[in-house]
């Protein structure tokens, strides 16, 4: 599911996008803060703007992601440096019409933009979602109000009361609306099947009401038109009564009916649906005998050849094996045996446990393949990857375990510096189910990485107590999910303290 919401700065855009993703369970697709970044890199770097050559350079080499930050809002990353607040100042204002305007950075972005909506049920925000980035969109919206209603939104937004201020904002936004809509690329327009919503007699919930409605009706759509596992998931994302879409929003030009569109057939030619989806959806126990055989055939090999090479053991095992429902199970991550050994101690004692994994390996088609019938979800990093949260939590309530690596990548030495991602935490906390931390130690050594050897070595893991999130003794959900981040980690890392103490030299 696709949906682009385009207009001019200051028509709203940014607000309703973000309802829209936190309600529908979207993942936020923010444009506008790509060109902006990709401006601060300029600004940073010397670069003239109005050079349209060093512009696209900068644009082909700058990497930019999304997060969200502790209060649920997103934020944005630079080449791995939070910019949200610094993209957002009136010397980016100034200089990012300019930006936008060369056809390499366009191009540059939009293949991005592509890349993290990629396998995402996105809503995206900007000038050219419906006419460019998706022409197919499901549903598509032009957002608009009059100048002045959306020069005091923005000079709000920014806590400015001067109203020679709120002035010079207006004539920005006049001129870049100017600038956006007259350039020979991608130039700011309604696609022909945008519905247009003039917002500035409109409150934000009537307007999120108005796209929600189309939001449903075009999930209806695709539900009627592939009735397979994908049905359950449109309707579950949906609000739970909500009435059909209103015609009240005032269409293009030529409009194009939204079910309609949706219905065509090429529209499910361009964006075909992923094949392993039911993989990530379905209970592994009732995936198909022949992938089930599979599952089987590796884990007995892989059983047999580790605990060879590398005679392991899973100490208070009993933790995971003998509990109630499914577990977020948490670990260090030193090498690649890891998520292998856990799971199959897991499934030795009649478990299924489903390790997520970075979405990078994707691009392997085989390693894709075979993840997915094995039960692996692939995580977008970077990104508020709401889909594989999803997964993860129907997974654990249908008595599934996951298996999560916060670290998010291998750790070689202790040295290294290491990020903490605190999905495992969302995701047990809307599953409702505690967190087991677990630590390794010794896998370093037998399988060290890169091009070195793997070679025969003791591995020890230990299991920790599960972490409910009533114990925690803290109220509020971000609250108790920042509480279960710190208290999980900490018992990972104390666990793998002991383990070095009882097992001297593993690492
Ligand atoms: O939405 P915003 O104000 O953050 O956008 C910043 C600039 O980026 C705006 O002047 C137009 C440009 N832009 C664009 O050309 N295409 C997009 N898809 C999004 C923004």
């Amino acid at each position: 599911m696709k949906v682009a919401i385009d207009g001019p700065a200051g028509s709203g855009k940014s607000t309703i996008a973000h309802e829209l993703a936190r309600r529908c369970d979207l993942m936020l697709l923010d444009t506008g803060a790509m060109y902006r970044s990709v401006t601060l890199a300029c600004h940073e770097q010397g670069v003239d703007v109005h050079d349209a050559d060093a512009v696209a350079r900068v644009a082909q080499e700058v990497r930019i992601c999304f997060g969200t930050d502790k209060d649920g809002a997103q934020t944005v990353f630079l080449n791995d440096r939070d910019v949200t607040a610094s993209i957002r100042t009136p010397g980016i204002d100034a200089d990012v019409s300019a930006v936008a305007a060369v056809p390499a950075v366009r191009e540059a972005m939009v293949a991005q933009q592509r890349s993290l909506a990629q396998d995402n049920d996105v809503v995206a925000e900007g000038r050219d979602i419906g006419t460019v980035v998706f022409p197919d969109a499901e549903v598509k919206v032009f957002l608009t109000a009059d100048p002045a209603a959306r020069a005091h939104r923005r000079a709000l937004q920014r806590n400015i009361e001067d109203p020679t201020q709120e002035q010079e904002i207006l004539k920005d936004l006049k001129r870049r609306d100017q600038a956006d809509s007259t350039r020979e690329v991608a130039p700011l327009r309604p696609a022909e099947d945008a519905v247009h919503i003039d917002s500035s007699s409109m409150t934000i919930e009537e307007e999120v009401q108005q796209i929600m409605a189309l939001i449903s009706q075009a999930r209806q759509a695709a539900a009627n038109q592939t009735p397979t596992s994908d049905a359950p998931d449109a309707g579950e994302k949906e609000p739970a009564k909500k009435e059909p879409a209103k015609p009240s929003a005032t269409p293009s030009p030529k409009p194009k009916p939204k079910p309609e569109a949706k219905e065509q057939p090429e529209a499910k030619d361009d964006e075909p649906e992923d094949p392993d989806d039911r993989f990530y959806d379905e209970e592994m126990r009732k995936f198909p005998l022949r992938h089930r055989a599979l599952y089987v055939a590796t884990l007995i090999i892989c059983g047999a050849l580790s605990k060879l090479l590398w005679p392991w053991k899973l100490e208070n095992g009993e933790e995971l094996w003998n509990a109630e429902g499914g577990r977020m199970v948490i670990m260090n991550h030193v090498s690649m045996i890891d998520p292998v050994i856990i799971v199959i101690s897991d499934w030795a004692h009649g478990r299924r446990m489903r390790p997520v994994y970075k979405s990078e390996f994707d691009k392997i088609k085989i390693a894709k393949w075979y993840f997915a019938r094995i039960g692996a979800i692939p995580v977008k990093r970077g990104t508020a990857d709401i889909k594989a949260v999803r997964r993860a939590q129907r997974a654990m309530q249908r008595g599934e375990d996951i298996l999560v690596f916060p670290e998010g990548t291998r750790v070689y030495s202790d040295d290294q510096e290491v990020t903490i991602h605190a999905g495992f935490a969302l995701m047990a906390q809307l599953a409702k189910v505690p967190v087991l931390p677990v630590a390794i130690v010794g896998a370093r050594d037998g399988a060290p990485g890169g091009n070195k050897p793997l070679r025969p070595h003791r591995i020890f893991m230990r299991a920790g107590k599960s972490i409910t999130f009533d114990e925690l003794g803290v109220k509020g959900r971000k609250k108790q999910a920042e509480a279960m981040e710190k208290a999980g980690m900490e018992q990972v890392y104390a666990l793998r303290d002991e383990l070095r103490k009882d097992h001297p030299g593993k690492m």
